[in-house]
C-alpha cells in the first residue's frame, strides 16, 4: 500500500511504521508542527514531507500521492468532516482503551482514574473525535507506581507492535 501519515510530535509510531512495515510505502508524512521530531524521522528516511496547517491543500497533496491509507499518527487535530468524506481509508492511534478516555490527556486520565489497566486502540476515523470502529486494542497494566512517564512508555510499546499489525492486515480494497 501506499500510505499517508500525519503527525504533529515525536513521530516514533512514524519511525516504528517506516522500519516494520517494510511491504508498504510511505510516499508522504505531512506535519502540522512546524518542528517537530516527525520531520527529522522523515529527513532521516528521506521520506517525502511536508507542513501545512491547511486542509484543503492536504487532501491535494494526498490524493496526488494516491495514498491507499492515511494513519494519523499523532497527530494532535481534530480532522474536519471534509476530510473524513475525502478518503475511504483513514486510521488512529489513541493512548487510551476506547470508549474510554477520548480527545488529549487520555494517559492522565487512565492514570487518576484508579483503573487497574488502560492501552491503547487502533480505529477508524469519522468526524466524531476518537470515536470510529475499533480495529485493534492492546492492554497495558497501571502499575501502583507509575507516572504518566512511565505508563506513557509503555503504551508506546503496545502502540509499536498492534498500529504495524493492523497495517499489514489491512484492506484497502475495502468499500465503506
Ligand atoms: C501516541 O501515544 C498516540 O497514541 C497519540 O500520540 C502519541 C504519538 O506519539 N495519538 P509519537 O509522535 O508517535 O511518538
Amino acid at each position: 500500500m501506499r500510505l499517508g501519515i500525519l503527525c504533529s510530535g515525536n513521530g516514533s509510531n512514524f519511525e516504528n511504521i517506516v522500519r516494520t512495515c517494510v511491504r508498504h510505502e510511505v510516499v508522504l508524512m505531512i506535519h502540522n508542527k512546524p518542528d517537530c521530531g516527525a520531520r527529522e524521522v522523515a529527513r532521516k528516511f528521506g521520506i517525502p514531507s511536508a507542513y501545512s496547517v491547511n486542509e484543503k491543500w492536504m487532501v491535494n497533496e494526498l490524493k496526488w500521492a494516491k495514498v491507499d491509507l492515511i494513519i494519523l499518527a499523532g497527530y494532535m487535530r481534530v480532522v474536519s468532516e471534509y476530510f473524513v468524506e475525502s478518503f475511504d481509508h483513514i486510521i488512529n492511534i489513541h493512548p487510551s482503551l476506547l470508549p474510554k478516555y477520548k480527545g488529549l490527556h487520555a494517559v492522565e486520565q487512565a492514570l487518576d482514574s484508579g483503573d487497574k489497566v488502560t492501552g491503547c486502540t487502533v480505529h477508524h476515523v469519522t468526524k466524531e473525535l476518537d470515536s470510529g470502529a475499533i480495529i485493534r486494542q492492546a492492554e497495558v497494566p497501571i502499575l501502583p507506581d507509575d507516572t504518566v512517564e512511565t505508563l506513557t512508555r509503555r503504551i508506546h510499546l503496545q502502540e509499536y507492535s498492534i498500529l504495524p499489525y493492523v497495517i499489514d492486515n489491512y484492506d484497502y480494497r475495502r468499500v465503506g
